[in-house]
């Protein structure tokens, strides 16, 4: 369903230095999949998501959704992909409903269809009670809510899931895991990226462990760990932040 192959992205930074914050990057993920994208900050995780969506256009390589090139068809990758980010705002002057109701009409979903998931996605996330309400006056949590219903709305087959949970609370954590269950259970092929890693833990069949740009280590959890010699997700990242893409050499 999502593929990746070889995707690279140089910046060009002020001084004529160029970072690549991509680079070479392989893989795959199924429907039904929940892959892991894991790494520090400045890895290359958002990049790559932006790449996928067809919003950045890499330097070399290709990505592609459901055999949808993601730089030649952006507007077929885009129908088929549902984005959750940290960064993502809500329209302060419209309700809730107005807002999800907006994004199904530009989704160019008809609005039958468009009522009727917003009922399920109501129900599913408990937004009844501030349907009505401006999203300025939505409380953290409530906005949130709203920002998953929105990734939903056309119904997606593929979800990329930018940090979701930065910056919640504890309830509003347990809104998104609930969220990612429901996703494996609907078989939609889920890229996550965070740094919570008990999370990362919980939710994902496959991990792809990304230092510098570079995907340094794959697999299940179980993969993992025969291949670095560490038990959790927290060790084998301390690990790499000391030795970086020595891991990969010494154990693959
Ligand atoms: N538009 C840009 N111009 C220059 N550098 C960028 C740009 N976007 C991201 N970067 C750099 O690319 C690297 C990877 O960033 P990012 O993909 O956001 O990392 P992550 O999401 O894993 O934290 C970082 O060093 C970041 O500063
Ligand atoms: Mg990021």
């Amino acid at each position: 369903m999502i593929e990746v192959e070889r995707l690279t992205k140089c910046f060009l930074l002020l001084g004529g230095r160029t970072l690549t914050a991509v680079n070479e990057l392989s893989f795959t993920v199924r429907a039904g999949e929940v892959y892991g994208l894991l790494g520090p900050n400045g890895a290359g995780k958002t990049t790559t998501l932006r790449m996928l969506l067809g919003l950045l256009k890499p330097t070399s390589g290709q990505a592609s959704i459901a055999g949808f090139g993601s730089s030649n068809h952006p507007d077929e990758v885009k129908r088929r992909v549902g984005l959750v980010s940290a960064g993502s705002g809500l329209y302060q002057g419209l309700t809730a409903r107005e807002m999800l109701l907006f994004f199904a009409d530009l989704y160019a979903v008809p609005p039958s269809a468009a009522f009727q998931e917003l009922n399920r996605l109501s129900r599913l996330l408990g937004l009844d009670d501030f349907l009505e309400q401006r999203c300025a006056t939505l409380s953290t949590g409530q906005r949130q809510r709203v920002n998953l219903a929105r990734a939903l709305i056309h119904r997606p087959p593929v979800m990329l899931l930018d940090e979701p949970t930065l910056g919640l609370d504890v309830l509003a954590r347990q809104v998104v895991t609930e969220y990612i269950d429901h996703l494996r259970q609907e078989g939609k092929a889920v890229i996550l990226t965070t740094h919570h890693l008990e999370e990362a833990e919980r939710h994902c069949t496959r991990f792809g462990l990304l230092h510098k740009g570079q995907l340094v280590s794959e697999g299940t959890l179980a993969d993992l760990q025969a291949r670095t010699g560490c038990t959790t997700l927290m060790e084998m990242f301390l690990k790499l932040s000391k030795v970086g893409p020595a891991l990969h050499e010494v154990n693959t």
